[in-house]
């Protein structure tokens, strides 16, 4: 099974069409342990049902087919229905919470539709250097894959609500802590280029051929001054033992740490503790793909299975506060001067690199990102080899961290692709550095996720700052 789990490194080194191969190949190897039933069963209205991933990531590359190869003939106009997720442009859809309503078509039809769409990729994309439009042709192939990474991770989230311990995961163990991570760094202030700069240290998208060139969403684009005040952030995520101290102090039953909107969904939805949190004889314990623990024996992981109002309530009441993005930002990529970041440089003369590390791809010692296969947060202090200079660790890996900007454009921003990141510019929230269920060659230290405030079935956690 671990064949095609390839690492970033590796990845790199390839053409776009084995690229392809690789990424399709791991979204069914993801599926691979589940029964026939459990690819139907829609277990909330935000979960997606895994037979629909499979088929709506296909999906997008028959619109592909159907945009840019003269002759191509729709596989079925049921399916372009069912497999749409929310692309007004492309026609009726089916409501996201009726996803799980459908027995048909079946997981056997929909893996037959896979292979089809799979087969007519192939002949594309070796005909592709012939055409007019190859490099946008290229561009949106690489969008796509990277489009089928981000419900790759989806995949991991909606199993996991599906089964949770029941799901049947490849799981290696994990990494044990090897420093222990307290306290908060200081970081100086002043201009910082927020975003993504093509050249970071990385092969630009000259070459969209190759899986080499960097790619980067329009949401991270274009890169632009901000201006950032002295700060002080965690050097580790928030733990589950540091986030059951709030719990114990009453922190869910103490409406002054709560934003109103929080506090609505404590009363309303009950909420005590952060999701997949359950409580035997007293002792609150925690369920996860490979069973249930007692909490503070998790005590030194990464909490994980927060919304932005329950982080926004811990910090309160730790008396700090959520970061910017734009700190979160500056924290993992600018290091102190003379470091070791090579990247282009940032105006304050210090170097700004892609990861926490540098700008060398992430690796199994660096973070705990999806090839590590631990299908869980790891320890704090397990992987000092991805520290930024500053000593902060884990910001790439483990958890998403929430952070307290708004997801809206950056200013000078352009559409790359219509309806993908540019219709959610409104009342969500941005997290940053990916978690255990991102593949490496997908996550950079620019990158911009964004979910809205009271989600929690994500991988989401967060660290804080002052
Ligand atoms: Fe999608």
């Amino acid at each position: 099974m671990a064949a095609t789990f390839q690492p970033a490194q590796h990845l790199r080194t390839q053409s776009i069409a084995e690229l392809y191969l690789a990424v399709r190949a791991r979204t069914l190897e993801i599926v691979a342990p589940l029964e026939i039933e459990d690819y139907v069963i829609q277990t909330a209205e935000f979960m997606s049902p895994p037979r629909w991933h499979i088929g709506h990531t296909s999906w997008f590359f028959e619109t592909v087919l159907q945009k840019y190869q003269p002759g191509y003939r729709t596989y079925s106009d049921d399916f372009l229905f069912f497999f749409n997720s929310y692309y007004e442009g492309f026609g009726p859809r089916i409501e996201r919470p009726k996803r799980g309503t459908r027995s048909r078509p079946t997981v056997s039809e929909t893996k037959k539709y896979r292979a089809h769409i799979d087969e007519q990729m192939a002949r594309f994309i070796e005909q592709v250097s012939s055409r007019d439009e190859t490099d946008e042709i290229l561009r949106i192939i690489r969008l796509g894959l990277e489009h089928e990474m981000q419900h790759q991770e989806l995949l991991v989230y909606d199993i996991k609500h599906l089964l949770v311990d029941q799901f049947d995961a490849p799981i290696k163990p994990a990494p044990k802590s090897v420093e222990s991570v307290s306290g908060m760094v200081e970081i100086e202030g002043g201009l910082f280029e927020l975003g993504f700069q093509g050249g970071m240290g990385v092969t630009p998208m000259t070459h969209a051929q190759d899986a080499r060139a960097t790619f980067a969403w329009d949401n991270e684009k274009p890169v632009h001054k901000v201006w950032l005040e002295d700060f002080q952030i965690d050097r580790a995520p928030v733990s589950v033992g540091d986030y059951l101290e709030f719990m114990n102090a009453g922190g869910y039953q103490d409406f002054r740490w709560w934003h109103s909107a929080g506090w609505e969904k404590v009363n309303t939805e009950h909420w005590q503790a952060p999701l997949y949190w359950e409580q035997h004889d007293g002792e609150w314990m925690i369920r996860d793909f490979a069973g249930l623990h007692r909490a503070v024996d998790k005590a030194n992981e990464p909490i994980s299975h927060v919304s932005f109002l329950e982080a926004s309530a811990y910090a309160k009441w730790a008396g700090k506060r959520l970061p910017t993005e734009a700190e979160w930002e500056k924290a993992v990529t600018v290091s102190v001067p003379g470091a070791v970041a090579t990247g282009s440089s940032n105006i304050s003369g210090e170097s700004k690199s892609d990861f926490p590390w540098g700008d060398a791809e992430p690796d199994l010692s660096k973070a705990n990102l999806f090839e590590n296969g631990l299908w869980s947060v790891a320890p704090i202090g397990a992987f000092p080899a991805g520290q930024t200079a500053n000593g902060c660790h884990q910001m790439i890996g483990d958890v998403w961290e929430w952070t307290t900007s708004d997801y809206v454009p950056y200013p000078g921003f352009q559409t790359d692709f219509d309806e993908y990141n540019d219709k959610w510019f409104v009342g969500q929230k941005v997290l940053r550095g990916g978690s255990f269920a991102t593949p490496q060659i997908h996550i950079r230290s620019t990158y911009r996720n964004f979910f809205y405030p009271h989600e929690r079935w994500m991988i989401a956690g967060f660290r804080c700052a002052k």
